[in-house]
């Protein structure tokens, strides 16, 4: 794992855990009782993993069958979901995406030639990266693997896809030491188009190689984040989550899964459901519209995998 990222990863999490939790009490007993649900679903019998685990302060360990093991890229992750939940379980440390060490490598070539280390002038770097981003394609090998070797009959994806992104513009913002985007609306930013891209792909792979394990699946996410305050509410279900949110003013709405439809690839081969949306008042001037979705394989297909 690359150093950068595991500074990077240890300081979120730590910022994570000292935000103001006032107003998160819903939310918490939502997500706890939809992991927790997944959980005691689980086949006991089999392994059952737990992706971007972090602390633990969403995931009812309680509830977790004897072969759960924990997944998080922060150093420190287990060490925290054990003073939380006295539970030391099994844990992997490593990237879930697969690509984020071939992101930090491009970024540090595109910052500064490499044959003399002398740092390019920033919107020269800028332009060079996002020429280099259409060239990578992560793949997730390491969860691959993992899959492959222990076939789990159940992962909980516990709101680490709506990470990706983000960690990987913290990245690359570090290692340009400023973030690089341009400030403009008005203007196009090649290199946050290029990063979207890289997200995207990113996750359609990630989901991809969920699909292909088999395993009953519960995904909980950011579907959005909105950064203003005022007063804003959520409309009965609609498909399309942006005309669900109900606001006197206009939003400024970001959307961490780069404008994929996590529904629309767990189309058909199983059963989609759990579908459900709420608003998780993360800061004063930031609320998340979260997302869970459960799926469950057709029996061939779960069969097959075992
Ligand atoms: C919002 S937190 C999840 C909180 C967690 N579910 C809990 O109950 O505490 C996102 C987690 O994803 C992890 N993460 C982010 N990007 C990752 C990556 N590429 N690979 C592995 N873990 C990652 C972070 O370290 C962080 O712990």
């Amino acid at each position: 794992m690359p150093k950068a990222l595991d500074r990077l990863l240890r300081r979120e999490q730590f910022a994570f855990l000292v935000r103001n939790h006032a107003g998160w009490d819903e939310h918490l007993s939502r997500v706890r009782a939809f992991l927790g649900e997944g959980l005691r679903g689980a086949d006991p019998a089999r392994p059952v993993l737990i992706l971007g685990a972090g602390s633990g302060l969403e995931v009812p360990w309680e509830l977790a069958p004897p072969r759960t093991t924990g997944w998080d890229a922060d150093p420190w992750s287990r060490v925290w979901t054990a003073l939380r939940h006295h539970q030391w379980r099994p844990w992997v440390f490593e990237d879930l995406t697969g690509g984020l060490a071939d992101l930090e490598a491009a970024t540090r070539r595109a910052v500064a030639e490499p044959w003399s280390g002398r740092r390019r002038d920033y919107r020269a770097a800028a332009g060079r990266l996002a020429g280099l981003l259409p060239s990578l394609h992560p793949e997730p090998s390491a969860l691959r693997a993992w899959i492959a070797e222990q076939q789990p009959g159940t992962i909980l994806v516990a709101n680490v896809m709506g990470q990706f992104g983000v960690v990987a513009e913290r990245l690359v913002e570090a290692l340009f030491g400023g973030p690089p985007w341009v400030l403009d609306p008005e203007q196009r930013d090649p290199l946050a188009e290029a990063l979207e891209a890289w997200t995207r792909r990113t996750l359609t792979v990630f989901l991809e190689t969920l699909r292909e394990s088999g395993a009953d699946l519960w995904l909980v996410h950011d579907r959005a984040v909105v950064f203003s305050g005022g007063r804003l509410t959520l409309g009965p279900w609609e498909e399309a989550w942006a005309r669900q949110l109900q606001a006197e003013s206009e939003l400024e709405v970001s959307d961490p899964l780069a404008g994929l439809e996590v529904a629309d690839l767990f189309r058909g081969g199983g059963k989609l459901s759990h579908q459900a949306r709420w608003l998780w008042p993360v800061g004063p001037q930031q609320r998340h519209l979260v997302e869970t979705l459960a799926f469950h394989p057709d029996v061939v297909r779960r069969t097959r995998s075992v």
